[in-house]
């Protein structure tokens, strides 16, 4: 196992050097070339399908797979949670534009007011506190599920996570999420783009690795390793502990950085969450 991880650090190539003063705008224009250009025949939207957007044969099992979806259950709990009042009779649909239906696209979102970064799951768990309620726990189970439900109606809607020009925060925490995903960690060095870029649609051991465009689209997943839902933060943190780096906080401001970067990223692409994954 340690060779392989050897074998393709050495294949990897330097992260990706884009230029240092490019906007978020370039980014996500010199990103969406780079896997476009990778990749080339697979549409844009298509890129919300993960690894199955560029391995016929995994794509198969998968196709087979959304026939029953594994996360149907969980679309229906989660509906039911969302729908039932705190014990202040208020509920979810008060702390929501459009009164929380078909809006995860717009997450996440910059706070203007607190200056950080506000990722649905962290907009759900605020809502419940405001009105009395304790968070849920992190990663799976029931924010998994109403995340969900809110997810599934969000369905088709394309991905418009803003950076706002008139707030230099709002770019410094995008920064901060772009220099995380370069940035090298943990016993094995490897950046997030070693292995989502430079080695996009390479097999490390017996998994094909997807690309970094789309990556945010498709949560939360039912993941067959977990034999459940998770969220994406749980993913964040299956990748850290993967090149053995510790992995950060559920909702640390770093991973809602991530999340903010990673997401401007897959504008334009739209989102079919709830997702299912090997
Ligand atoms: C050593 C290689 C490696 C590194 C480094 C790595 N990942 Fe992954 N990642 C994987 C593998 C393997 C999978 C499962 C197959 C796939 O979808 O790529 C995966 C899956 C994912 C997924 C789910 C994709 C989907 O379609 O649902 C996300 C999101 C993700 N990684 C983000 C990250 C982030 C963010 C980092 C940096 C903190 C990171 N990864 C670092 C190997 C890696």
């Amino acid at each position: 196992m340690k060779l392989r991880y050897v074998l393709l650090a050495a294949a990897a190539l330097v992260a990706t050097p884009f230029a240092a003063q490019a906007t978020p705008d370039d980014d996500l224009q010199h990103y969406r070339e780079f896997f476009m250009k990778k990749f080339p025949g697979v549409p844009l939207e298509e890129f919300a399908n993960g690894v199955y957007a560029i391995d016929a044969t995994a794509r198969e099992n998968w196709e087979a797979i959304e026939e029953f979806p594994p996360y149907e259950p969980d679309v229906e709990a989660g509906k039911v949670l969302f729908e039932t009042p705190f014990k202040n009779g208020k509920g979810y649909a008060s702390c929501f534009p459009n009164d929380g239906i078909g809006v995860a696209q717009n997450y996440p979102m910059w706070d203007r007011e607190k200056g950080r970064v506000v990722t649905l799951e962290l907009a759900v768990n605020e809502c419940r506190e405001a009105n009395g309620e304790k968070a849920l726990k992190p990663f799976k189970g029931e924010i998994a599920q109403v995340l969900a439900y809110m997810a599934y109606t969000s369905r088709g809607n394309i991905t418009n996570v803003e950076i706002p020009k008139d707030d230099p925060r709002a770019l410094e925490a995008y920064e901060s999420g772009k220099h995380f995903y370069f940035a090298r960690r943990g016993q094995l060095n490897f950046s997030c783009a070693h292995c989502h870029f430079d080695n996009a649609g390479q097999l490390l051991r017996s998994d094909r690795l997807s690309p970094a465009l789309g990556h945010t689209t498709h949560w939360p997943v039912y993941r067959a390793k977990w034999n459940e839902l998770g969220t994406l933060d749980r993913r964040f943190k299956g990748c850290n502990e993967q090149v053995r780096a510790k992995a950060l906080e559920n909702q640390s401001e770093e991973y809602r950085n991530l999340e903010y970067f990673l997401a401007h990223m897959s504008n334009g692409i739209p989102l079919n969450g709830p997702g299912a994954r090997k």
